[in-house]
């Protein structure tokens, strides 16, 4: 922020052009039948009603002891929702479903491989794994409430329940995103110090059989070398009996699960309760510098955030067909692949591979064989099988009637698209915006209720107070046609517990920067968010206003691929900023400056590249990375991040008079002309 211009105006990367569309009615056949169709929820849920309100979430779980208040707000910004109330997370997800609905489906798990079979998975059998494993955890591992487990699977049944077996029992999970590298897995377990690692050995993306292990064998050994060691590492086999992986089992290291699980198939597991406000994971999130924040989530308030958000918002009801082609490694597949539709009884796909393989008519052919009602994707996807298959939806007539996005703002001509040929006009659209630390939704449509309106995220829900406020704490009214930043003015049920093991940096990530001018006394939480109201109430989201680069609807830490580039003997300075892309948002686009005696090469550049995709994983991979002799600075050495993208996306870099190598700005842009 200390970039912004003096006024308390924000200018943020600009990447968000498109003018205001019209608002839409949602089809009246939606309507009709939408679970949130009382506009009485805006009044129970209004500030007059703050915390009170809230009850109406409390009252969609399975308490086994009752709540002794709806909120503990006597130390902010440490918020404590539903304190002394008691419940387990698994009884909530699986065993309030097993009497009436135990041959329901939960999930159906759709092998990347056209030829390999779908699999349904009841809530019964689900309960029955989950119950396995954590008897394997508790009685072989000697696991117990208050522990943490990492968890590096990919898009299998067996993710999900590795994280329910860990919730039964109260242990704090940790899932890392599959497509993570060795070494970010090893950080991650450092940081949070679990005991175990569960891993697979292999499994399918774009046609291709992904060595997995090898990722965990790293990662015990960085781990290892920073003073943390895993007792076990816990290996599934992507085909059980089949052992894959090239990377050999280790003795005193792994342990392969299929014979333990045919020992222990009937085990059951007395569902402990716990506090409302233990841990029930850590998801970690890219910030400002270059640690990874482990975002932690607490039962009560998550799990009733969650639940209610996927029956208002997406109107998940018990034994829909619903699909979020999110990967559960992210928040996303949390929030809206695992807790919330489980716990509301639905029935979700479960897809391995990439959306697109083997051709753009895959999501398609999947969600009309199975009857998917509800599908839940980014931008990103939906840019990709546009621009692959533009007609693709036509060839099939999947029973779509909500149709949901989230990640990063989604322009009107994809949003066009989706609701006009995915959806064929008879699905409604919804764009939520939220974040890994806010647990669930913040802004959307009810689309019970509310109209769209394409572009924008939508008004903040029931319960959510959003607003925009300058730089100098003045709040803008909506209608103003100023940007600011986004802020949340009341705590909510989602909102996650803290930082693990740092309570200082949660309240200076995100209680700090807004404490300005006449807002000092207030804890108003910062998303970091630029954003403008317009006067309906509805916000439009313009990207971060911090270091974090959103590619394809995941969170990059500019920090964390900077301190790699650095890693590579030679390079002096580093900056990398996100570069406008058609089907990825964008994509992180990498500045580096040599030291004296290293000459710019090809071989340099491949370097970093590889460095950058080792250390965090292809995710990172930069568009290019582009050797500069120079990085313009201010007079006091700062690295203006914000003049390298003006310059990249060709916008007017304002006033380089202030910069201490203003020569630097005309060589750069010699550079970029021969990238593009
Ligand atoms: O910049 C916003 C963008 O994604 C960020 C949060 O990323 P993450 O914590 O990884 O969670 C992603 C899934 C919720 C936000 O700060 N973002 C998320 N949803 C939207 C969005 N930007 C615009 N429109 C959205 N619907």
């Amino acid at each position: 922020m200390s970039e912004t211009p003096e006024d308390g105006a924000i200018e943020p990367g600009i990447s968000v052009h498109w003018r205001e569309e019209a608002r839409i009615d949602p089809p009246p056949a939606f309507v009709r039948q939408a679970t949130a169709h009382d506009r009485k929820l805006f009044e129970t849920l209004s500030s007059a009603h703050f915390p009170e309100g809230f009850r109406r979430h409390a009252a969609l779980l399975q308490w086994d002891h009752p709540f002794e208040a709806v909120l503990d707000q006597t130390n902010p910004p440490f918020y404590r929702w539903f304190p002394g109330g008691r419940l387990n997370a698994t009884v909530n997800t699986l065993d309030r479903h097993l009497r009436e609905a135990r041959d329901r489906v939960a999930y159906y798990f759709v092998p990347e491989d056209e030829s390999e079979d779908i699999t349904p998975l009841t809530y019964g059998e689900l309960a029955e794994r989950v119950n396995q494993l954590a008897g394997i955890l508790r009685d072989r591992f000697g696991c117990k409430a208050g522990d943490r487990i990492t968890i590096h699977l990919p898009m299998v049944p067996e993710l999900p329940i590795a994280m329910l077996a860990c919730a039964r029992l109260g242990i704090i999970h940790t899932v890392v995103f599959s497509g993570f590298s060795g070494k970010a897995l090893g950080n991650r377990i450092v940081d949070s110090e679990s005991r175990l690692l569960i891993t697979m050995d292999g499994y399918y993306r774009n046609g291709q059989w992904l060595d997995h292990k090898v990722k965990a064998d790293e990662a015990y050994l960085a781990a290892a070398s920073e003073g943390v060691r895993l007792e076990a590492v816990l290996v599934f086999e992507r085909h059980p009996g089949h052992y894959r992986s090239a990377s050999a089992l280790r003795d005193g290291q792994d342990v392969l699960m299929t014979p333990h699980l045919l020992d222990q198939s009937r085990s059951r597991i007395d569902a402990v309760p716990f506090e409302s406000n233990e841990g029930l994971f850590i998801m970690y999130s890219s910030g400002t510098t270059g640690r990874p924040k482990g975002c932690l989530h607490g039962i009560g308030g998550y799990l009733s955030w969650v639940t209610a958000t996927s029956r208002d918002v997406l109107d998940l009801k018990p034994g829909d067909v619903y699909w979020c082609m999110a990967d559960i490694g992210w928040i996303t597949g949390h929030s809206y692949i695992v807790y919330g539709p489980l716990s509301i009884g639905a029935t979700s796909v479960l897809y391995e591979g990439v959306p697109n393989f083997p051709d753009a008519g895959r999501p398609w052919r999947i969600a009309e064989k199975l009857g998917v009602e509800i599908l839940h994707t980014s931008p990103t996807a939906i840019r990709a099988l546009r621009r692959e298959g533009p007609d693709a939806p036509h060839r099939y007539h999947p029973p779509f009637r909500l149709l949901a996005t989230v990640g990063e703002p989604i322009e009107p001509e994809t949003w066009r698209w989706y609701h006009d040929e995915v959806g064929h006009g008879k699905a409604v659209v919804v764009d939520t915006y939220w974040q890994t630390e806010t647990g669930g939704h913040l802004l959307s449509i009810l689309p019970g209720l509310d109209p769209m309106k394409p572009g924008s995220a939508g008004p903040a829900l029931p319960g959510i107070e959003a607003a925009i406020y300058d730089t100098e704490g003045r709040r803008l009214a909506p209608g103003s046609g100023r940007a600011g930043i986004l802020a949340i003015e009341r705590p909510w049920p989602g909102l996650m517990l803290g930082i693990w093991k740092d309570p200082a940096r949660f309240r200076s990530t995100y209680f700090e920067p807004l404490k300005r001018g006449a807002q000092q006394d207030r804890w108003l939480y910062c998303t970091h968010d630029a954003a403008m109201q317009s006067a309906d109430g509805y916000f439009r989201i313009l990207g971060r206003t911090d270091d974090v680069i959103n590619v394809a609807g995941h969170r990059l830490g500019s920090k964390e691929i900077e301190s790699a580039a650095l890693t590579v003997p030679g390079i002096a300075e580093a900056a990398v900023i996100p570069y406008p892309d058609p089907v990825k948002g964008h994509v992180p686009l990498l500045f580096v400056a040599t030291r004296p005696g290293t000459s710019a090469s090809k071989g340099i550049s491949r370097s970093v590249e590889a460095a950058v995709t080792e250390s965090i994983g292809p995710i990172a991979r930069p568009k290019a990375v582009l050797i500069v002799s120079d990085l313009p600075k201010t007079r006091s050495g700062k690295i203006m991040r914000r003049l390298l993208r003006a310059l990249a996306e060709n916008q007017d870099p304002g006033d380089l008079t202030t910069l201490a190598n203003p020569e630097s700005v005309d060589a750069i842009r010699g550079i970029l002309r021969q990238m593009s």
